[in-house]
């Protein structure tokens, strides 16, 4: 294991006022959000978005990473420069979603395992010569009556840990994304207890695979009450949670955390992220930043929609989702900024 250069493109990756872009949605998942607003849902319209996105102007001043689906990662501009290039050329780490998907979990309905172990040594190889420098891999765990179980936890955590380790062999620093869902009634508290037994679980595994935490990056849930849950707490008091949580749960080696949004609105995941580093961060042994797909492309989506003409728009509207996450990262976010880009929008 190469450890120098693992701890050398995570630091990239989590530098000050940075955080991650997830753009590596399947063609599954990237065709129901085209197809939700009237975008064709064809291999062009997807290399056409995602152009837009890398090639918006500003992007790498609050973007040290984008992760890719392995579409992606081959495709072109319309100039014929490759998409990887254009990243290199910006000074954007490429990254790299590896894992083969969620599937049912045997024996448990309503459970998942991720899958994607079989093969992987040889795909990250040429991942790895394709110019990515890190990787992702997602594990989903539902909350729910009698869920989760401890089978799911524990075939999840495992296999995480073991694409971690097969990562760092091939020098990609592993994103670890143990992705607890918001979906559903439960309260914040309830979030918090199956977080953390997730996290432990988590660890414990990776401790055992031999995984170098200071070349790796969790990408965790925030703790949060279900989306249908009664009680919606207050930003101060998810910080609170989520910070406590990670405090109780991560090692003081990690190189650090870049959450995903899970499907909150964009600003609520700002206003969150910046709470946790406004409150904490003097605190924190490893940096808060983001790896947002959701909060960060869907405002810009909707103005696209799958027009050319719409594209300069939708690039300010992106450009403005990642600078509002880069000061959430040093805990200088205010609505504010968001009242400022609507004035300018609208004259
Ligand atoms: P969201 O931010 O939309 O949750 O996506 C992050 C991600 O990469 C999910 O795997």
């Amino acid at each position: 294991m190469n450890a120098p250069r693992l701890v050398d493109t995570a630091r990239l990756m989590l530098a000050t006022g940075k955080g991650l872009l997830a753009m590596d949605e399947s063609p599954p998942t990237c065709n129901e959000r085209f197809a939700a607003l009237g975008i064709p849902q064809t291999e062009a319209s997807r290399r056409a978005w995602r152009q837009l996105i890398i090639t918006t102007p500003g992007l790498a001043d609050s973007i040290s990473g984008v992760i890719l689906f392995d579409e992606t990662l081959h495709q072109r501009c319309a100039d014929g420069t490759s998409f990887v290039k254009v990243l290199e050329n910006a000074g954007i780490v490429v990254g790299i979603k590896v894992d083969t998907g969620a599937k049912p979990l045997a024996g448990h309905t309503g459970e998942k395992i991720t899958e994607g172990l079989d093969g992987l040594r040889e795909r990250l190889q040429g991942y790895s010569a394709a110019g990515a420098r890190f990787a992702k891999w997602r594990a989903v765990i539902s909350i729910g009556e009698g869920l989760p179980s401890t089978a799911c936890i524990a075939a999840n955590a495992h296999a995480l840990a073991r694409y971690a380790a097969l990562c760092q062999e091939a020098g990609l620093v592993p994103i670890v994304e143990p992705e607890v869902l918001m979906t559903g009634e439960h309260t914040l508290q309830r979030c918090a207890d199956v977080s953390l037994q997730v996290l432990h679980e988590v660890f414990e595994q990776l401790y055992v695979q031999g995984v170098l935490l200071e070349g790796m990056v969790l990408k965790p849930n925030m703790l949060l009450p279900g989306l249908n849950c009664s009680q919606q707490d207050h930003i101060d008091k998810v910080a609170d949670a989520t910070v406590t949580g990670l405090l109780r749960a991560l090692p003081a080696a990690l190189a650090g955390v870049a959450f995903l949004s899970g499907g909150q609105s964009a600003q609520l995941a700002s206003a969150r992220l910046n709470a946790m580093n406004q409150r904490y961060k003097w605190r924190l042994p490893w940096a808060l930043t983001f790896s947002f797909a959701r909060a960060i492309q869907q405002p810009a989506l909707e103005i696209w929609r799958g027009e050319p003409g719409n594209v300069v728009q939708a690039q300010r509207a992106l450009e403005h989702r990642a600078a509002c996450n880069s000061a959430a990262q040093q805990g200088n976010y205010s609505a504010a900024m968001e009242a400022i880009d609507k004035a300018i929008s609208d004259v």
